[in-house]
């Protein structure tokens, strides 16, 4: 009885919940370049891009990748080093390779449309809930709910749900709210105004700036003090550290890169060299005469750390300089993972990962 009674509350809340959201929307709302037009192809990849990434970091990425990509035939046969080129800094690089799997499918299926509807955009590699939800209702006008990390918060504070928004019954139950609450025939709208909400006024770190926001006179989490503790998120999974001893080694103007295994972290990205564990300059150097290099001079460099989702590297790191590579034992022709590039090529034409960014101006360095 006490449960069915919260949910008609809640219910209550939700709906009372939906116009001061609009209004304020309309006063309010972000100047995005892809809400300007939003053309379903560009609604796609934004929201690809929004995953794990900032909004002011997706702008520039959004207006590249479009000018070289601006549509999703050409999406569908870049190569996919290019297309990595493009993604490069940020990160999660299966996204950018289900684009492009997604793009072949459309071409194929779909005539180059992109498929209108919740349930078949669902189909396609890479497209979760969320993103089908954002696509069909910003892109199509389709009445679904998209209900991401910041619609999570927004919702489970104004209605004071405790529950914990990492499982995914909770978001799913959440989003059935919210598909009884949607304005019909705004729900594109709707939507986009809950990500600004929680972008900008429920924000995820630091205090919320309640007394800007359209709800402060609903919100149970405000009236009960309890933004500190809703979303509830349960404690964090430690990260392992993985310790690594990183090379730049330079020789004939270029450095040498190696192109990662096809499977796991990074997959396919060219790396410079590593070796497992901290290592001390002699095994360094060892290392690099393995490769088949005669090293002539070598220097330490400061120490670097890279946070991934679930690991962080630490990396201990050296600055080699080698002579010529004798032709016989020349590893860059011997084997198709190794590569020896001038920094030009490397800025232009390989995909190199942002845990290798601290390195950057050695491999610049005359
Ligand atoms: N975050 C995720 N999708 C978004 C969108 N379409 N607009 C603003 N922020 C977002």
């Amino acid at each position: 009885m006490l449960n069915k009674k919260r949910g008609a509350d809640k219910e209550d809340i939700l709906l009372h919940a939906v116009q001061p959201l609009l209004h304020w929307y309309r006063d309010n709302k972000r100047s995005l370049p892809w809400r300007e037009d939003p053309v379903p192809y560009h609604i796609w990849i934004s929201e690809i891009m929004l995953q794990q990434t900032r909004v002011e970091a997706v702008k520039e990425y959004y207006r590249r990748f479009l000018d070289e990509l601006p549509d999703i035939a050409s999406l569908a046969a870049v190569q996919e080093e290019r297309l990595l080129k493009l993604w490069e800094g940020l990160g999660y690089y299966n996204r950018a390779r289900n684009l492009k799997k997604s793009a072949i499918i459309i071409m194929e299926k779909y005539q180059g449309n992109m498929p209108d509807a919740y349930e078949e955009l669902l189909k396609l590699p890479g497209i979760g809930a969320y993103t089908a939800g954002a696509i069909a209702s910003i892109a199509f006008g389709e009445d679904v709910p998209a209900v991401d990390g910041n619609v999570l918060r927004v919702i489970t504070r104004v209605t004071g749900d405790p529950s914990d928004i990492s499982d995914d019954s909770v978001r799913k139950r959440i989003a059935g709210e919210l598909l009884k609450t949607l304005p019909k025939g705004q729900s594109g709208t709707f939507n986009q105004a809950l990500m600004d909400l929680g972008a900008v006024v429920c924000i995820p770190n630091g205090q919320p700036k309640c007394d800007q926001c359209p709800w402060k006179e609903l919100c149970i989490a405000r009236r009960e003090g309890m933004t500190d503790r809703i979303p509830y998120k349960p404690p964090k999974r430690q990260r392992t550290v993985e310790k690594k001893t990183v090379l730049v080694i330079r020789l004939k103007g270029g450095v040498l890169l190696h192109k990662r295994s096809a499977k796991g972290l990074l997959a396919g990205l060219y790396e410079l060299p590593s070796i497992e564990g901290h290592c001390k300059k002699v095994e360094a150097l060892d290392y690099v005469r393995e490769l088949g290099f005669a090293p002539i001079y070598i220097e330490s460099l400061p120490l670097a750390k890279h946070i991934f989702t679930h690991k962080e590297w630490l990396m201990k790191a050296y600055l080699v300089r080698a002579d010529e590579l004798s032709e016989t034992n020349d590893i860059t022709k011997a084997d198709g993972q190794w590569h020896l590039v001038s920094p030009e090529e490397m800025e232009k034409e390989y995909p190199v990962p942002s845990a290798f960014s601290a390195f950057e101006g050695y491999i610049r360095q005359k």
